[in-house]
């Protein structure tokens, strides 16, 4: 497992170029006239996908440090990236640095990004005009790269009829075979873009500044204190495995938990006013649907409605609390 993890290699599996937005984005880089790179190839996963998708690409230039196919040439690209390509579709070896750390593995010593795919989609922007990448669903919240993202597409699982699950795993195939880590697809353009388009597989979910106009102000009022065991508002910050569950909640709810001050899950908050709990989760829940969990972290495990798990942070809770 730790020698996958070094590479960052996790292998493609699922069909996300089957998606409206990325046959789109196909045609406007006009990949059916090039020879497009996959600078991280791996076993090749990614032109047979596209092949699969019914999408021409006449050749492809194939690398990986480590090939695991023939026709698949040995480079470090991350070192030496291959030049005078405009389109690039990948999968990037994902890695994050505190997991390089904690594991005595390599980490590159020439980039500040916490995370090795964020170093590789920096070099495939440095490189090439077009580039599409499967990464981490996380992406979207890190504010990198923003201006040249076209459409960030959060990939969820879906049954073989094309709809998300709904019912459990079941008829569930994931993108991954060792991972069900939340995975987005990016597409970048040559040019700025004026807005990012955010996609739920083939559903458009808005502009991201527009998604962002439906969040509530920040707020640094430090006089709300989370963790504190004598707190008047209770918080369970992510959701079940069934729907979306996060709620505030009166602290006696809470008595049974100890509070840690770690704890990112379920905490007390000290609030020095009266608190309405009903009025908190009304606002939590139009934020909610207005901006359909774009900016809230989810994580590994799909709900049995079909959507991402997703955890409320603390600056969002400290916004919906301090709400005017
Ligand atoms: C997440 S896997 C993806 C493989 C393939 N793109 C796919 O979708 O099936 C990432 C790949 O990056 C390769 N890799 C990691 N570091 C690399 C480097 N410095 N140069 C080239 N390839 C690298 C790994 O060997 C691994 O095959």
């Amino acid at each position: 497992m730790d020698e996958k993890r070094a590479s960052g290699r996790y292998y493609t599996r699922g069909n996300p170029f089957q998606l409206e937005p990325f046959q789109i984005w196909a045609k406007a880089s006009n990949l059916a006239q090039q020879i497009t790179l996959e600078p991280f190839a791996g076993a090749k996963d990614i032109p047979q996908l596209i092949d699969a998708a019914n999408l021409r690409c006449p050749d492809w230039a194939l690398f990986d440090i480590e090939p695991g196919a023939e026709g698949v040439g040995q480079r470090d690209t991350l070192a030496d990236f291959p030049r005078g390509f405009d389109v690039c579709i990948t999968n990037p070896p994902w890695l994050a640095r505190n997991s390089a750390t904690r594991r005595g593995l390599p980490f590159p010593k020439s980039t500040r990004h916490d995370d090795l795919y964020k170093y590789a989609i920096e070099k495939c922007l440095t490189h090439c005009g077009w580039v599409a990448a499967i990464i981490p669903e996380a992406f979207i919240r890190s504010g990198l790269f923003l201006q040249r993202l076209h459409d960030f597409i959060s990939l969820v699982p879906q049954t073989r009829d094309g709809a998300t699950q709904e019912n459990g795993k079941r008829g569930t195939s994931y993108m991954f075979e060792d991972t069900e880590h939340p995975v987005g697809l990016a597409l970048f353009a040559p040019h700025a873009t004026s807005d990012v388009k955010v996609w739920r597989n083939n559903q458009l979910l808005g502009g991201i500044n527009e998604l962002r106009r439906h969040l509530p102000q920040p707020s640094c009022n430090r006089s709300i204190v989370f963790n504190d065991p004598n707190g008047n508002l209770g918080l369970i910050a992510i959701d079940n495995t069934v729907s979306a569950s996060i709620r505030f909640c009166p602290p006696e709810e809470l008595k049974d938990y100890p509070i840690r001050v770690h704890c990112r899950s379920i905490t007390k908050i000290g609030v020095p006013w009266r608190v309405d709990i009903d009025m908190l989760n009304a606002r939590l829940a139009a934020i909610r649907e207005k901006t359909h969990d774009v900016f809230l972290t989810a994580f590994k495990g799909i709900r049995r409605d079909g959507h991402y798990r997703r955890r409320l942070d603390w600056g969002l809770s400290r916004a919906i609390v301090d709400m005017e």
